[in-house]
């Protein structure tokens, strides 16, 4: 038996994982990042894991590790550019300094990129030689799978599908993103804002029963959708609709089998989803239009289990 160990740095957690090749997951451990204590005492926690699942291995050979990652990042040196959640990262060679500590390869990539190839590999894309993976989180980020291999680009920072911008004259964040990106129209952290500027500005709605402003998640949007709640309901549409405009774009550029959505705001589901659908049905041409979006099954391991398939494709059939 050979193992790969899945590495998700994240944040807030840290996941890391010990898997097989056929996606099963033999140890699991998740600890808080602590991001604020610097990259260097990051280092120190993921390297701790990784000794976790090399103890969890019981002798057994693996093969790799995989560490995944938020934003832009360069796969082929290692290097993290800049992570827009986690500060004291611009330029760090991450690879470098875990490979120092163990006895193994590591390869690092994006978090989204790399939970495409574990839906890819493990989940439903399963045979597909054109496949696209979506998160809707915090951020919102993608993988492509073209033509039967992951697309990195020149740098290897394809494919930061949430930074395309659908709307010019759209939202403008004081985050990084540009004004009326997909993750500014409909990622978790703008839902949430645009939901606490309508409760600060005394809309009528159910939120104020579940929640304050300053605590609105995207899980009580939901709740609220869930009893009729109109704010609730517009706001969510919303984010469905532009997240249909971005896949009719994805759809044209990449003519992908399927798209896989996941990502915290993907809970949303059908609610989200179908505006999206309806989009697609409308705006794409034929030939594009019948193209399913499905929900990731693949639930909060996505990560972890990406990271080790990416392992096992990189070292194994490198
Ligand atoms: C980052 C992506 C990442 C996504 C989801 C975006 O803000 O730019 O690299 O994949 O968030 O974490
Ligand atoms: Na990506």
């Amino acid at each position: 038996m050979a193992f790969a160990i899945g590495i998700d740095l994240g944040g807030t957690h840290l996941r890391a994982a010990l898997v097989d090749r056929e996606g099963e997951i033999l140890a699991h451990e998740r600890i808080r990042t602590e991001a604020h204590e610097g990259a260097e005492a990051v280092v120190g926690r993921i390297t701790q894991l990784i000794n976790a699942m090399i103890a969890a291995a019981n002798g057994e050979t693996i093969i790799g590790a995989g560490i995944a990652a938020p934003g832009p990042l360069n796969p082929f040196t290692g290097t993290v550019i800049t992570m827009p959640n986690l500060p004291g990262w611009e330029n760090f060679p991450i690879r470098e300094r875990i490979a120092a500590h163990v006895p193994f390869p590591v390869v690092l990539g994006n978090d989204a990129n790399l939970a495409a190839v574990g839906e890819w590999l493990f989940g439903g894309g399963r045979g597909m030689q054109n496949m696209i993976y979506v998160t809707i989180s915090t951020g919102v980020g993608g993988g492509v799978i073209c033509d039967g291999r992951l697309l990195l680009g020149h740098n290897g920072f394809a494919a930061e599908v949430g930074h395309m911008v659908l709307d010019p004259h759209g939202f403008a964040p004081a985050t990084a993103t540009p004004a009326g990106s997909w993750e500014a129209l409909a990622s978790g952290t703008f839902l949430a804002y645009h939901a606490a500027e309508a409760m600060r500005a005394g809309t009528e709605t159910v939120l104020n029963q579940l929640t304050t402003p300053d605590a609105v998640t995207t899980h009580h949007l939901d709740l609220a959708a869930q009893q009729g709640d109109e704010l609730a309901i517009r706001l969510i549409e919303n984010a469905g609709f532009w997240s249909g405009i971005a896949f009719v774009n994805l759809l044209h550029m990449f003519s992908p089998e399927a798209i896989f959505v996941g990502g915290g705001v993907s809970n949303l589901g059908d609610r989200l989803l179908n505006p999206a659908r309806a989009e697609i049905t409308k705006r794409a041409l034929p030939g594009y239009r019948n193209v399913p979006i499905h929900q990731t099954k693949m639930g909060d391991n996505l990560g972890v289990l990406g990271a080790a398939a990416y392992a096992f494709s990189s070292v194994e059939f490198a």
